[in-house]
């Protein structure tokens, strides 16, 4: 089976810019691939490309051989899921009742069992009960991590494309660490194939397999952690002032921002 996500040349117009620019790239199975880039750079919009929730006006991404466009959208839910940056929600749901809304592409049947391991995997068990409202912002993004991995459930595990914008953003270092954790152990399992936009290079650095840089719409660099998060190319492309060195236990690049 083609176990790739490829995108050749995707443009998107917005008002009189190209806000994605010529990008091509390939996503492949089993792989944690972080997208950074300055705000503005195109990330969540790259994001809603890869994952079928935008139409490029140019170019075209292809799913496991298929173009994006021609999965049926039930066949899509059941490979491919999605947590943005905000999700705002119009009920008062329960929090299980939330992550029981992932299995909507599976049919009408209860799994109970689903939810449960999915809870306990993102550590969620304890909020399984609260109204989803009433969390704070980084139990909420536990919550639709939790969801996802619920929609991509198949056997014992989750399996196929999930696509994640900022999903540490509100989480604090021990979520943080067990969230990046969690998406490492899954995606070596080779069943499931992550995509994550992360603003934190030095999340990025230390669990990627790889990095894509997004400026400005375009695809500016590409690579291994240590070939993306270099002193130049970080000053480059963030205009920032910063000094490069390393995870004095992994070996990773580690940003610091000059004072
Ligand atoms: N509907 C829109 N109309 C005009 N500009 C838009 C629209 N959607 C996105 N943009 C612009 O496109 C650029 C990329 O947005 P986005 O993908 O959200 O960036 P990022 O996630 O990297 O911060 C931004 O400059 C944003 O203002
Ligand atoms: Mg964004």
């Amino acid at each position: 089976m083609d176990n790739t996500l490829t995108a050749a040349n995707l443009c998107l117009q917005r008002g009189q810019r190209w806000v994605i620019d010529d990008v091509s790239l390939t996503l492949n199975g089993g792989e944690l691939v972080a997208l950074i880039g300055p705000n503005g750079a195109g990330k969540s919009t790259l994001l809603r490309l890869l994952s079928g929730y935008l139409s490029a006006d140019a170019g075209a991404c292809q799913l496991e051989g298929r173009a994006l466009g021609q999965w049926p959208a039930e066949t899509l839910s059941r490979r491919r899921a999605v947590m943005l940056q905000q999700t705002q929600l119009r009920f008062d749901w329960s929090v299980v009742a939330i992550v029981a809304m992932g299995r909507a592409p599976w049919g009408s049947q209860r799994e109970t069992g689903i939810v449960r391991d999915v809870l306990a995997l993102t550590g969620c068990d304890e909020l399984a009960q609260r109204r989803y409202a009433t969390l704070s912002g980084g139990e909420q993004q536990r919550v639709q991590l939790a969801r996802c991995l619920a929609q991509l459930w198949r056997d014992s595990a989750p399996e196929g494309w999930l696509f994640l914008d900022e999903p540490t953003s509100a989480l604090d270092l021990y979520h943080q660490q067990q969230l990046l954790r969690l998406l490492k152990k899954l995606t070596v399992s080779g069943k499931l194939h992550v995509c994550v936009v992360l603003h934190d290079l030095n999340l990025a650095a230390l669990w990627a397999d790889r990095i894509l840089l997004l400026h400005e719409g375009r695809l500016v660099a590409q690579g291994l952690p240590q070939q993306v998060i270099k002193t130049p190319v970080i000053a480059q492309w963030y205009g920032a002032e910063v000094q490069v060195s390393t995870h004095p236990g992994s070996g990773a690049p580690h940003v610091f921002l000059c004072a």
